[in-house]
């Protein structure tokens, strides 16, 4: 059992916990991720590590209520302990000292742009951080994110805050400036990252996407995970969740995301229908 030591809400739908999981802290680098289970009937759902904390032994995830799991995930409080937690699972992000990077973030993308952006910039890369969200209430992170960038932008598609536009404009925007840019890093939803990946290919700007396909067992054994790269096929959780933008299939990804609608929907319904509570709701 992993006890929730801290929890901040982000906005109604947005939430963060610092979970109690110290093996996972010593042994957590940038591009890792779990994948838990929030009570024994629970489904597995993977989430990206955001940050964490060896001598204090905790790991922050950061998750939007976007089906049953994460809405159930989302009425947990302090002292509340989560079932199973599996970890650090994937490939770890390389880091090197290359000069200049480009962090685009969309939506709770930039929990997990977090860790990275720290990497690049304790390392002495030049760090832009670029962050798009639908509106000034949902962004979070900032001042996480501004303390390891040297350079940081907004946006919004209301307008609320930053630019009104899409954070794709943004790097359009420093691109055509003349910056020097070795690397580009995106993670938000899949048609963020796919309109990323389209701005930097004309210039052939290195172009590094954070995957996060439907996972199931997260070891490479269940074939959930699959995206081709390349024309070659990968399990995102193991040669994952990092890859190469310019060679990933986002249109196949994009539909294999929406196998399960039909079910997710009929799992939100039932959730609903019990009042928010499944009948099988923690303890
Ligand atoms: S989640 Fe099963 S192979 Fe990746």
């Amino acid at each position: 059992m992993f006890e929730i030591v801290e929890k901040e809400i982000y906005s109604p739908r947005i939430k963060m916990f610092k979970v109690r999981a110290p093996y996972v802290a010593a042994k957590a680098q940038p591009g890792h991720f779990i994948i838990i289970r929030i009570h024994d009937k629970g489904e597995r759902i993977p989430l990206t590590i955001a940050d964490s904390d060896k001598d204090a032994g905790t790991v922050t995830i950061v998750f939007q209520e976007v089906g049953k799991t994460t809405y159930e995930l989302g009425a947990y409080e302090v002292g509340d302990t989560i079932h199973d937690l599996l970890g650090p699972l994937g490939t770890p992000y390389d880091v090197e000292k290359i000069g200049s990077v480009v962090c685009v973030s969309g939506g709770v993308g930039v929990a997990p742009m977090y860790p990275k952006a720290k990497a690049h910039y304790e390392i002495g890369n030049k760090v832009i951080s670029l962050i798009g969200a639908q509106s000034k209430s949902l962004f979070f992170f900032t001042e996480k994110i501004s303390s390891v960038s040297h350079e940081i932008a907004y946006s919004t598609d209301d307008g609320s805050y930053g630019h009104h536009g899409f954070v794709t404009e943004l790097l359009k925007d420093v691109i055509e400036r003349g910056e020097k840019i070795d690397e580009v890093v995106a993670i938000g939803p899949l048609p963020m990252m796919r309109a990323v990946c389209e701005v930097t290919r004309p210039y052939e700007i290195k172009t590094i996407v954070s995957l996060n396909p439907i996972m199931v067992d997260g070891t490479g054994m269940c074939g959930s995970c699959r995206v081709t790269v390349g024309g070659e096929t990968k399990f995102s959780c193991v040669d994952g969740p990092a890859f190469d933008g310019h060679l990933v299939d986002f249109a196949e990804l994009i539909e294999r995301q929406r196998r399960f609608l039909t079910e997710e929907r009929s799992a939100m319904e039932h959730f609903h229908g019990k009042g928010g509570t499944c009948g099988c709701h923690k303890k």
